[in-house]
């Protein structure tokens, strides 16, 4: 069975457990206690939906994550259930949401079965644009390259283009190239998800994600790409033998390979996130007097390039099973 469209919106109720849970830990400079908490509130979300879900890009491999691991089954598993591969992070930015920094979300991808990278926890490098300037960006091209070619497509001047960069000593040069060449940079600590979802969200201002991040995290923000008719591509990178040896094992065979959009999520697939902190993205979760709370998520499809801002307002004390359980 297909991938239904309702299951969109069920999905955005997993993402929300997950942001509220790890929202209490905001800026309470715990990252394990807030990255548990949306693990553990995304893990019993996804009993509640009638899914045979395999985890194929999740918290680590089987040995060093007990939740959410590779491989794990989740969902109501069901005959007539679909069989769909799940690409998640619960809390995508766990320092940010221990800093109470910007832009940390909680995020779920689906694909029909086989149809993600099944990306090995190393880097990759990474090159996103907004659908304005799909087409225009090649990862092996050089920087300069990529933001001539986005500036033409979107009829900006080179000094009117936005890139964003993770702020890492790795980028140095990158970041010196960018600012030789007189474009606007938005240097960011962590999260490069939201950032690559940012450069097709018209009114983000950030034209063009740049530089190298988690692997895991670039197949989800394809993902996200492919539904907003963004572009992204991306190259895994390794820092050691090791890291080369798991690449293999988890099914890659050619380790340069250059992977367009469509290698890295194919066919139908579904983006559905919620903010923990504000962000380009999403606005955070907000605390309401009374126990309440507003979440704010975004779902889109590939297949009908939909996309859904949902704002939600939770009763945090009437959650079915207690929100108590999480510290609420
Ligand atoms: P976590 O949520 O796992 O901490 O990841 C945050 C993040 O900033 C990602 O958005 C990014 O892809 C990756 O870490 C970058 O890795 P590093 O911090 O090693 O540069």
């Amino acid at each position: 069975m297909a991938m239904d469209r309702n299951l969109a919106l069920e999905f955005v109720r997993i993402t929300e457990a997950a942001a509220l849970a790890c929202s209490r830990y905001m800026g309470r400079g715990d990252e394990k206690a807030a990255d548990q908490a949306a693990v553990d509130a995304m893990r019993k979300a996804f009993n509640s939906v009638r899914i045979n879900g395999t985890v194929v890009i999740g918290e680590g491999e089987r040995d060093e994550a007990p939740m959410l691991y590779i491989g794990e089954k989740v969902g109501q598993s069901s005959a007539d259930a679909p069989h769909i591969d799940i690409a998640l992070d619960p809390l995508e930015g766990t320092t940010i949401c221990a800093t109470g920094g910007v832009g940390a979300i909680s995020v779920i991808a689906v694909a029909e079965k086989g149809n993600f990278l099944h990306a090995p926890d190393t880097y990759m490098d990474k090159v996103a644009c907004g659908p304005g300037a799909k087409g225009s960006i090649n990862i092996d091209a050089t920087p300069e390259e990529n933001i001539r070619n986005v500036a033409k497509a979107l009829g900006k001047d080179v000094s009117d283009v936005t890139v964003v960069i993770l702020d890492r000593p790795r980028h140095e040069s990158l970041i010196a190239k960018v600012r030789a060449l007189g474009s606007r940079i938005q240097l960011i600590g962590d999260g490069d998800v939201s950032a690559a979802v940012a450069t097709g969200i018209r009114d983000s201002g950030i034209d063009l994600l740049l530089g190298t991040g988690g692997a895991p995290e670039g197949v989800i923000s394809a993902a996200a790409m492919k539904c907003l008719g963004g572009d992204f591509q991306g190259k895994l990178k390794f820092r050691n033998q090791e890291e080369r040896e798991r690449a293999t094992r988890m099914g890659v065979t050619n380790l340069d390979k250059a992977y367009t959009l469509e290698e890295l999520a194919q066919g139908s697939v579904m983006f559905c996130a919620t903010g923990v902190t504000t962000g380009p993205m999403l606005k955070g979760v907000r605390l309401l007097p009374g126990k309440r709370a507003l979440t704010e998520s975004i779902v889109m499809r590939s297949a009908t390039g939909t996309v859904r801002h949902i704002e939600t307002e939770h009763c945090l004390e009437r959650k079915p099973g207690g929100f108590g359980a999480l510290g609420w």
